[in-house]
Formats: C-alpha cells, structure tokens, sequence
C-alpha cells in the first residue's frame, strides 16, 4: 500500500482537461455491448472500475478493441451475450456490480459476480429487491444482500419501481433489466439522480420516455451502435475546482468538462459558497451537455446543504468538506445519508481525517457540521481504501500549516489514475 506526501501549495493555475466520466464510460461499454454494430468511444476513462465493466463484457463474448485512443465495441446485439465461465470480478466497482445485475438478470445464462473487500460489504439488496420484483433469480450472500451475487437469468416482467432512495446505480440497473422485460418497466426516484442512462438509453435507440412519473423503458427494443464522445468527469475536475478556490491567488481553466444538471450540484453548492467559479463556451455533446469551466481563488463561507441538490453532488461531498473547512463559519450537511454506504462510510472518514487536521465536526446520522477554519495542520491521514478520500485530503493539504502524508492511495487509479501527475502540473510551490 502506497503512500504520498503533499506539501503545501502557493497557486493552483493553468489550463487542464481531466479524464473522462466515469459514469459514462461504464454505460458506453454496456450498451455498445448489447448494441447492433460497431460502437466507437472517444475520451473513454480508463480507471480500474472501467477496466472491470469491460473485462466483465469481455468475458461474455464481447470484441472490445482499444488502440489507445478509440475503444471500439463489436455489439453483439440484444441477445447475444455469451454464459461467462468464470466468475466476473467487478473490482471495487459498484457501478459495474450493480448495473451488471440487472443486465444479466434478463440473461438466458448463469453466472456469478463478486468484486474486492469493500465491494463485498457494500448493499445489494437495493438492486435484488426490485430485480426479484421482475421475476429475477438472484442468491449470494446473507441473504442475496452481499456479493458475491449468482444469477439464474430468465424471464422477467415490467414493473413499477418506486425507490427509497436516489440512487442512479438503482434507477439503471433495472432500466437494463427493462429492456429484457415483458411490458413496460417504470423507476420513480425521490428526487432525479444522474440521468446518464436516460440519456444514453435514447442515444442509441432504446424505447422509453421521462416524465414527472419517472422513467419507463419498453422491452425487447434492439439498440443501434453510436459514436460516444465522453466529456471530462465533473466528479474529477471538482478536485481541482476546489484547490483553485481555496489556495490564494489560483486561477485555472478546466476544458471539456461534463455539466449534465444532474451533476453539478458541487458547482451550486460552491457558488453558494461563494466560489468565483464560470462555465464558459457550453455546448452539447453525445446527448451530454459539455462546457470548460474557469475557477478562481475566493474566500469562501458556509453554508446548509440539504434535499435535491444532494444526490447531485453524491461524489462531491469529501473534497466539499475540505471546501467547508477552509469556509468562515459553519457549513451543515444533512439528508446524505448515501454517504455511509458509499466506497468506503464517508461521512466517517472526512470527520476522522478532519480532526486529526484539527477541524471541528460534528457527525450526524445522515451528514456533518464543519466548522471552517484559516488553519489547516499538517499530519498524517489515510484513505480507507477509498479514492475519493485519497484525492480530497491531497487537495487539503495544498492549503495545510505543513505537510499531510496521506497513506494507502493506490485506490485513486479506479477513478483518476493521473490525479497527482495532473496535480503537479497546476501546483506551483
Ligand atoms: C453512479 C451512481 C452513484 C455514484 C457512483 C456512480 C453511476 O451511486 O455515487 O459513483 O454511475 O450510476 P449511487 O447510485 O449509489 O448513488
């Protein structure tokens, strides 16, 4: 396990593009897969989680080419994956996991999916529910609520699905089952999670329709093959959204960045904050609104974050917290319950790794309360295994009294493997 020392920053600033969107990126390999023709991915992210969900399609009879710069994906239609024989290893992504569950739900196969140890302590149960619910065939462990998962693939039957949660890994993993289903197949979610699937549905022909009633997918529609262009991962450039804002004097410009609404609750969230932060030259691209965004150093203050905008900013929150540390006064976040079942419990790490920083938190149930500070100290804090903990202390320790040695950061290459090379580039010191 890697560790890394991060000095203090004088500016972050330059021009940079970061990796492609990882949401998109996994849906891109899924539905080329099961597409008829030949779907070509530009800006395709490759992070170990991508790496599994192409390995996973792979290993189901799947041609995926990667010249380096363009995948190519040879789909084999809606009903021609091949039974995989082994087991399909998702890694430590949920994404792939459960989105993967609802594909292969529908499947005339068997097959089995497992990932590492955080993957296998993370809730299925919100995905086996409702896949039950069509007439799924799914066992695994405790109770079919921890992976590894075994499916028997079979018929299944539309349904209406109302989630507890918003939860966009839900909302998509029965949307793939839907489109195997007899009938329609209906999600409705407490408030709009990101709608990547959406629009990447209707991108390559599938049948459905979005309304105040949520989204409904008609089954056994064939899907054409596209031309993906993936823009730059929000949930990436926010990193260094934030290190611009809180290192004095920064000013940076992130080019190619996805700001899909459903996505960009961080950018509102630091508006508020009083971030000076511009979306210029935006633009629509693949179905995905695109623009480049210019940050600039601002002091900034806190502020209540709750309801709708949370599960617009569900990635955002660990490097939002080191925002509201760096805030004057106190920043409340609640009703981001998601947050304790996430790569790792978030709400528990930031507050933990925080302290040891010497910032007063507050945990709640379902959020914290910071209260910000001009001093950061330096020390010595670790990931839990989780990449978006790895990159948010590192972006903390840019504006720390000394140096933080941030320990067990290999994780960061599931999302963002050129986090620190990137980082180099902006940081002047
Ligand atoms: C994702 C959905 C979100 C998010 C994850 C990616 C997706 O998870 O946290 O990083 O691509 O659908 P939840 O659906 O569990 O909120």
């Amino acid at each position: 396990m890697e560790s890394i020392i991060i000095k203090p920053a004088v500016t972050v600033s330059g021009e940079i593009s970061v990796p492609g969107d990882k949401s998109i990126s996994h849906r891109s390999i899924m539905l080329g897969a099961i597409a008829n023709g030949v779907t070509a991915v530009r800006g395709f992210l490759r992070g170990e989680d991508n790496i599994s969900t192409m390995q996973a399609f792979r290993s189901m009879g799947v041609d995926i080419e990667d010249d380096g710069e363009v995948i190519k994906i040879n789909g084999n239609g809606l009903y021609g994956l091949k039974e995989p024989s082994d087991v399909l290893d998702c890694g430590n992504s949920g994404t792939t996991i459960r989105l993967i569950t609802g594909l292969l739900s529908g499947q005339s196969f068997f097959s089995v999916l497992t990932g590492d140890k955080y993957l296998r302590k993370r809730p299925m149960k919100r995905v086996v529910e409702p896949l039950s619910l069509m007439g799924a065939d799914i066992s695994g462990r405790n109770g079919a609520t921890l992976a590894p998962l075994a499916i028997n693939g079979g018929k299944l039957k539309g349904i209406t699905y109302q989630s507890p949660v918003s939860s966009a890994q839900i909302k998509s993993s029965i949307m793939l089952a839907g489109l195997y289903a007899e009938g329609e197949t209906n999600v409705i979610e407490p408030s709009l999670s990101r709608d990547h699937s959406e629009r990447m549905f209707r991108f390559f022909g599938a049948s459905l329709d979005v309304n105040n009633d949520g989204v409904t997918v008609r089954g056994g529609v064939e899907l054409s093959a596209r031309e993906v262009i993936v823009p730059g991962d929000i949930s990436s450039a926010t990193f260094f959204i934030v290190a611009a804002l809180i290192t004095p004097g920064s000013e940076l410009l992130i080019r190619n960045v996805g700001v899909n609404p459903s996505r960009t609750g961080a950018i509102d969230i630091l508006l508020e904050m009083g971030g000076d932060i511009k979306l210029l030259d935006e633009r629509e691209v693949s179905g995905e609104p695109v623009a480049d965004i210019l940050v600039r150093y601002s002091s900034l203050k806190g502020i209540s974050i709750s309801g709708d905008v949370v599960p617009r900013a569900i990635d955002e929150f660990p490097v939002l917290c080191i925002a509201a540390a760096r805030g004057e006064g106190i920043t409340t976040i609640r009703d981001a319950r998601e947050l304790r079942v996430k790569e790792t419990d978030r709400i528990k790490a930031i507050s933990e790794n925080l302290r040891k920083l010497g910032i007063t938190v507050t945990e709640t149930e379902d959020g914290m309360d910071i209260t910000g500070s001009e001093r950061l100290l330096g020390g010595v804090v670790d990931s839990s295994g989780d990449h978006r903990i790895a990159m948010s202390m590192s972006i903390a320790a840019l504006v720390a009294a000394s140096e933080i040695t941030i320990t067990d950061i290999d994780c960061v290459a599931t999302s963002f493997p050129t986090f620190f090379k990137l980082m180099g580039k902006t940081v002047s010191r």
